[in-house]
């Protein structure tokens, strides 16, 4: 069966609620017809607006990370319930600048994964390899390893989704071509279904990242192993993000 695809936009630290209530007013008409999910993971602080916003439309709420505890002394962090509460749905989990600035690890990656999918939450678990990897010849086993490592006691890949996002290619204009990302994301969907026998790997969505955007997204889109997108930059403008979503028009 073809898996549904899926684009997400990655807000990152931009848009206060107010703009966000803007983004999400002009966003709304331009993909009602949108054939495939669609996600905007919004700031912590903006959840709230962004519910509302979006009310009545084909848009779904994420948030960009949760902490594994169900409540307790963890000063600045979000639990899955908090999260819940407002409807938020999908939660992205160990981005690389996570990793980079703020000493996400495998381990934690692991950690935030399983409470958001045991909360009924889908994450979307981003892995990738960096530029030095990469020109070292070394970006297969940089993934086998977080592979390994990310996804540890996950059931059911049906209820996840995998965000391949080569470090080089998030925010520098330079996107991975359409080959390469699919070249990788089989890659990774190939090691997937021999390190997780029998747990639905087949229905595993995984969508490319790194400078995708209103330009290059139908290329991309076009790889039979590509499920979708997640998008940084392009996901700021209604417009550009739209022609993303509607990808197949
Ligand atoms: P850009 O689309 O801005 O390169 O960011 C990609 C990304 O990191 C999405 O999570």
């Amino acid at each position: 069966m073809a898996r549904r695809p899926i684009i997400a936009g990655n807000w990152k630290m931009n848009k206060t609620a107010s703009e966000a209530t803007e983004l999400i007013k002009e966003l709304k008409p331009l993909v009602k017809d949108a054939k495939c999910d669609v996600v905007v993971c919004v700031p912590a602080i903006d959840i709230p607006a962004v519910k509302k916003a979006i009310h009545g439309s084909k848009i779904r709420l994420g948030a960009q990370n949760v902490h594994f505890a169900d409540k307790g002394a963890f000063t600045g962090e979000i639990s899955t319930d908090m999260l819940k509460e407002y409807g938020v749905q999908y939660v992205i989990i160990g981005h690389s600048e996570r990793r980079q600035y703020f000493g996400e690890t495998d381990d934690t990656v692991n950690k935030r994964t399983l409470a958001a999918i045991a909360a009924g939450l889908i994450p979307i678990v981003c892995i990738g390899e960096s530029l030095e990897e990469r020109e070292s010849g070394k970006t297969e086993e940089v993934l086998s390893k977080q592979i390994s490592l990310d996804f540890r006691g996950v059931a059911d890949f049906s209820k996840i989704v995998v965000a391949y996002e080569p470090i080089w290619a998030i925010g520098t204009g330079k996107t991975a071509t359409d080959e390469q990302a699919n070249e990788a994301i089989g890659y990774i969907r190939m090691r997937m279904k021999k390190l997780y026998p029998n747990k639905n790997v087949g229905k595993l969505r995984i969508q490319y990242g790194g400078s995708m955007n209103a330009k290059n997204c139908k290329g991309l889109m076009a790889q039979p192993e590509i499920d979708g997108g997640l998008i940084g930059g392009a996901s700021l403008k209604a417009q550009d993000f739209a022609t993303i979503v509607n990808f197949d028009k």
